[in-house]
């Protein structure tokens, strides 16, 4: 009967999906930058590319303080996020909605690093490796400090001027005001 894989061997192999995910995300980040149109939300995805880099290099750290072998593993959850992604961009949005889809796909990204990086953490804990726990706790407070950057660019404007652009059509009812209220001219506004 073969050996049982312990977990310690589950614990490599997810360091290795993560040293995947990092260099997927190297090259996807650039795009979702690049797709960007609010200066700010250009800046947040541009500096997270820089603290990605930084990520790998810390797996590398890691994979060094245990004496592994420095190498990844494909991992398809984040492929499939970064291909979501992709989908997104190729849509024919106006500028801001775009925007408030590339925080909404950067996010998918920050929270399965999130979760992969949590499960991490608690594994090395329990199995007493201290350095890698350390390396990655660092990794993960970053993870949640972007993930916070896109909450805050998102609820501090952005949703806000998509949802203005796509209520533009019908702006001369006010805000609030029930569409078939009785209003006299609700029966024929011009709504498409
Ligand atoms: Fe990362
Ligand atoms: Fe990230």
């Amino acid at each position: 009967m073969p050996e049982a894989g312990t977990l310690h061997t589950a614990f490599i192999d997810e360091l290795r999906d993560s040293y995947d995910a990092e260099k997927q995300l190297t090259k996807a980040l650039p795009k979702l930058a690049k797709a960007a149109s609010n200066p700010q939300l250009r800046q947040a995805f541009e500096s997270h590319l820089k603290e990605t880099e930084g990520h790998v290099e810390r797996l590398e750290q890691v994979f060094e303080s245990l004496n592994e072998k420095v190498r990844g593993k494909h991992c398809d959850g984040i492929a499939g996020i970064i291909e979501e992604g992709k989908s997104v961009m190729d849509e024919d949005f106006d500028e801001t909605t775009m925007d408030a889809c590339l925080i909404a796909s950067g996010q998918r990204a920050e929270h399965y690093e999130m979760a992969a990086y949590g499960t991490l953490i608690a594994w090395a804990e329990a199995m007493g490796h201290t350095e890698a726990a350390k390396l990655l706790q660092q990794t993960l407070n970053e993870e949640k400090a972007a993930d916070k950057k896109l909450s805050a660019l998102a609820e501090g404007g952005i949703n806000r001027s998509a949802a203005d652009a796509a209520h533009m059509e019908d702006h001369e009812e006010p805000v609030g005001a029930g569409a078939s209220s009785g209003r006299k001219s609700s029966a024929k506004s011009g709504r498409r």
